[in-house]
């Protein structure tokens, strides 16, 4: 193969003459002194030709480019300690790919939907650009994470037959003569498999029908699920601090040129260290109260509560044994106090709320059929499921991370729908 060269890893090339392949990011003439700004999607440098070096006709041709034409530029790798990158490239030619229509995105200040109509070329942007970088040095952690502690990946089916998450989110779809559903979490499946290997995640899209239109919910979004046979409340919370930690820790040692684009405070990251609060939703309640939030003991957290409640802290904590009616049929009820459920959401600091949600699962056959029915749940779609409770069942428990909710956060967005490369919303559905 040949070699090519990459702007990420061009420090490994000082002093040598290296070909970039990119897209014009930006420009500046001073008409003997060219300044290009260069991307080739894995960073950004400065490439400076002069007119003697390049010679008159290239500089023309350079100096009159559109935004986002693309270039091969071949020069030589200089340190430069003021570069953002750190190096500079002394242009020797370049050669012109495409010179680019009128790019329609500027650096002024554009409004959201027209950002979000021409996504397909603002995530070239360096912002999107840290962002999608940051989401995927997060989903390599977390696969990292499972894949090195003895997990085995299973993939759960998008089109299934029932709800997981309540019957009001879900998306039906026909499926030959009946209907389906597309999933909205692979948690069930997830128990199914625990019983065969044990220990294992799945790693997939989820999709709700939500019809609130807020900073924190997409209508399509990414969920890893472990799933953990002969694991507990305790276990399952453990399991989230340490993965939670873990890919901060990862973000900030391989992804700091992003941070840095994003102008992120890792300060506020670095100290989201374990241990993290553990604090049942009675006594959140109550720290709710006393921040003088009105809120009620049986209520769910709204995105409001949530946000209060994770400003009092400056890591993430672990909210366990919310009451049984604002949690799913699934989870466990706490032998101590049976009007509460062996449940647990992480929230994160600085006001971003859930971005982990899971907790013990019902272990018992019959008084897990007779609360689906209490729920008015189809219990013949479920047979196959409650069978994981006639056959060698085990306590077990596990949880989903919101790809994009983890997202947020780590890169300190206001606002969710830039975690992803093509935002599914309320009101969106192109491109
Ligand atoms: O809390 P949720 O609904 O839990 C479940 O789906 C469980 N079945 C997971 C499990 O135990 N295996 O969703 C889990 C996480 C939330 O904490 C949040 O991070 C994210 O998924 N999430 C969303 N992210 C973006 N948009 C939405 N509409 C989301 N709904 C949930
Ligand atoms: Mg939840």
């Amino acid at each position: 193969m040949r070699e090519r060269y990459y702007i990420e890893e061009i420090g490994r090339h000082v002093d040598r003459e290296v070909t970039l392949e990119g897209w014009l990011a930006g420009k500046r003439s001073s008409g003997k002194i060219l300044f290009l700004q260069l991307r080739d999607g894995t960073g950004f440098i400065q490439c400076v030709a002069s007119r003697a070096d390049v010679g008159d006709e290239t500089f023309a041709a350079a100096d009159e480019l559109s935004i986002e034409s693309s270039l091969r530029v071949t020069g030589t790798v200089h340190a430069d300690a003021r570069a953002p990158s750190g190096y500079e490239l002394s242009v020797a030619g370049i050669e012109i790919v495409h010179a680019a229509d009128e790019y329609p995105i500027s650096r002024k200040e554009h409004g959201t939907a027209f950002l979000m109509d021409n996504r397909h070329l603002w995530i070239r942007s360096s912002r999107q650009f840290a962002i999608l970088r940051i989401r995927a040095a997060v989903i390599v952690a977390a696969r990292r994470y499972f894949d090195s502690r003895g997990y085995t990946l299973v993939d759960t089916p998008i089109l299934t037959p029932n709800a997981v998450e309540g019957t009001t989110t879900l998306f039906e779809t026909k499926y030959f003569d009946e209907s389906a559903y597309l999933t909205q979490s692979g948690q069930l499946y997830n128990e199914a498999t625990a019983m065969a290997l044990g220990k294992v995640y799945c790693f997939g899209p989820a999709l709700r029908a939500e019809k609130s239109k807020t900073r924190r919910h997409l209508i399509e979004f990414w969920q890893i699920e472990p799933e953990i046979a002969y694991a507990d409340l305790e276990d399952i919370m453990d399991i989230q601090e340490e993965l939670v930690a873990e890919l901060i820790r990862h973000v900030l040692e391989t992804r700091a040129p992003e941070l840095a684009i994003l102008e992120r405070d890792t300060e506020a990251l670095a100290k989201a260290a374990p241990p993290f609060p553990r604090l049942s939703y009675t006594e959140a309640v109550k720290r709710l109260n006393e921040a003088g939030h009105a809120f009620e003991w049986g209520e769910d957290f709204g995105a409001e509560d949530e946000t209060v409640l994770s400003k009092l802290f400056e890591t993430p904590i672990l909210v366990h044994r919310y009451p049984r009616m604002v949690k799913p049929f699934y989870m466990e009820d706490d032998p101590d106090d049976e009007s509460v459920t062996l449940s647990v959401d992480m929230l994160a600091p600085e006001g971003y709320g859930e971005i982990v949600g899971g907790g013990q699962r019902a272990m018992d056959a019959e008084r897990l059929e007779r609360r689906m029915r209490e729920e008015g749940m189809p219990v013949d779609e479920y047979q196959w499921y409650l069978d994981l409770r006639r056959f060698g069942s085990v306590p077990h428990g596990g949880f989903g991370m919101g790809i994009e909710r983890f997202v947020t956060w780590v890169c300190g967005l206001p606002h969710i729908r830039e975690t992803i490369a093509f935002p599914r919303m309320l009101s969106r559905l192109r491109p």
